[in-house]
């Protein structure tokens, strides 16, 4: 019997991050990599050591264990992943790391890895170029190109995190050279991003203080001046500390703290809980962020807020 229930719960963690595929092409199924059995596949010193590793930052696996019995299973059998997506992939880990048969299913043929993928609209072009040149830039990050450096994400991708994701694939004896994976600093902002709002352009470098965009009522806008002249990113930032402050403490603190308001968008969460007024709430959410926004759930703003917490990507 294939769980697919368990595996998705175990999954789930991750996949704020990198959210599993939704399959709806026909699956091809991506049997263990040279069809023996998982368990045998490393020394059993390796895999004790992922184990171990794996069930010190993964309370899920206790939960996962405990609910599989609750559902009868004395034992696990066999568990489908579904996506061979970063968060399939560190399940499949934790899966193998403590002797547990499953079977990834992916869509794609071709290549692993979910939305971490950039995609480019010329591969010939963009070989053939070099930095400086258009078809150089001519590409797009599907999703999950940037990962924050924060502690929750480290078993994914840190390097210095011996039984990371990426530390397993990159030491992992059927890796090919070409295929080890080589993060690189994401640039998030610099000094010569700019803004345009009301018709004003600035650089960053220039700063934002004193309401150069004319927001503030006395400069013929609708913001209270004390606000305008403040920086909407750190105001917003404060308003969502408390779930930011609980989520670095841990996983679970934050999400006590986010369920408490499941119920609420942001919108609502800053009118009612933090006493913005709607005019106030619409320049938070058009210096943050995008239009609608903060019609979202308030629990998926305040656990991106966290992630964004991170200076390091
Ligand atoms: C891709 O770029 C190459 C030049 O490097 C060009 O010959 C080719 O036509 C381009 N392909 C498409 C689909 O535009
Ligand atoms: C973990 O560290 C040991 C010793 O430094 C090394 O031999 C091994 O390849 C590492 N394993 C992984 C998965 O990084
Ligand atoms: C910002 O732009 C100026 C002028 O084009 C340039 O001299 C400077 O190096 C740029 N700064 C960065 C960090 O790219
Ligand atoms: C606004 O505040 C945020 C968070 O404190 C900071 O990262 C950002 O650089 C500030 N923006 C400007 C334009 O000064
Ligand atoms: C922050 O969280 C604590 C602990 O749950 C709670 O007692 C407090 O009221 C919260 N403060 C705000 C401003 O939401």
């Amino acid at each position: 019997m294939v769980q697919f229930t368990a595996a998705i719960s175990l999954a789930v963690v991750c996949s704020f991050i990198s959210t599993a595929l939704s399959i709806s092409a026909p699956l091809s199924s991506l049997k263990h990599a040279d069809n023996t059995p998982p368990s045998s596949s490393h020394s059993p010193v390796y895999r004790d050591q992922i184990a171990k590793d794996a069930l010190k930052r993964d309370s899920n696996y206790q939960r996962f264990t405990y609910n599989a019995r609750q559902n009868g299973h004395s034992k696990i059998e066999r568990v489908g992943v579904i996506g061979a997506g970063i968060c399939g992939l560190y399940t499949a880990l934790l899966l193998e790391s403590i002797g547990i048969e499953y079977e990834i299913l992916e869509a794609n043929p071709k290549r692993l890895g979910g939305r971490m993928w950039t995609y480019r609209f010329n591969e010939t072009a963009w070989k053939n170029s070099k930095p400086g040149k258009p078809e150089y830039y001519d590409y797009f990050e599907l999703g999950a190109m940037r990962w924050p450096n924060i502690d929750w994400q480290k078993r994914l991708l840190s390097p210095s995190l011996n039984y990371s994701l990426i530390n397993v694939i990159n030491h992992h004896p059927k890796t090919a050279a070409k295929d080890k994976i080589d993060l690189i600093k994401y640039v998030f902002t610099m000094e010569n991003n700019t803004f345009n709002y009301n018709d004003v352009f600035r650089w960053r470098f220039q700063g934002i203080e004193g309401d150069p965009f004319k927001i503030g009522i006395s400069k013929g806008g609708n913001v209270p001046d004390s606000l305008a002249k403040q920086n909407a990113t750190k105001i917003f930032g404060q308003a969502l500390m408390n779930f930011t402050m609980q989520f670095q403490k841990s996983f679970e603190e934050g999400w006590k703290e986010v369920l408490k308001y499941d119920d609420m968008s942001v919108r609502h969460y800053l009118r009612e809980k933090r006493g913005f007024t709607d005019i106030e709430i619409d320049w938070l959410e058009t210096a943050n962020d995008g239009t609608l926004h903060f019609e979202l759930s308030l629990a998926q703003i305040a656990i991106e807020n966290w992630l964004f917490s991170a200076t390091e990507w």
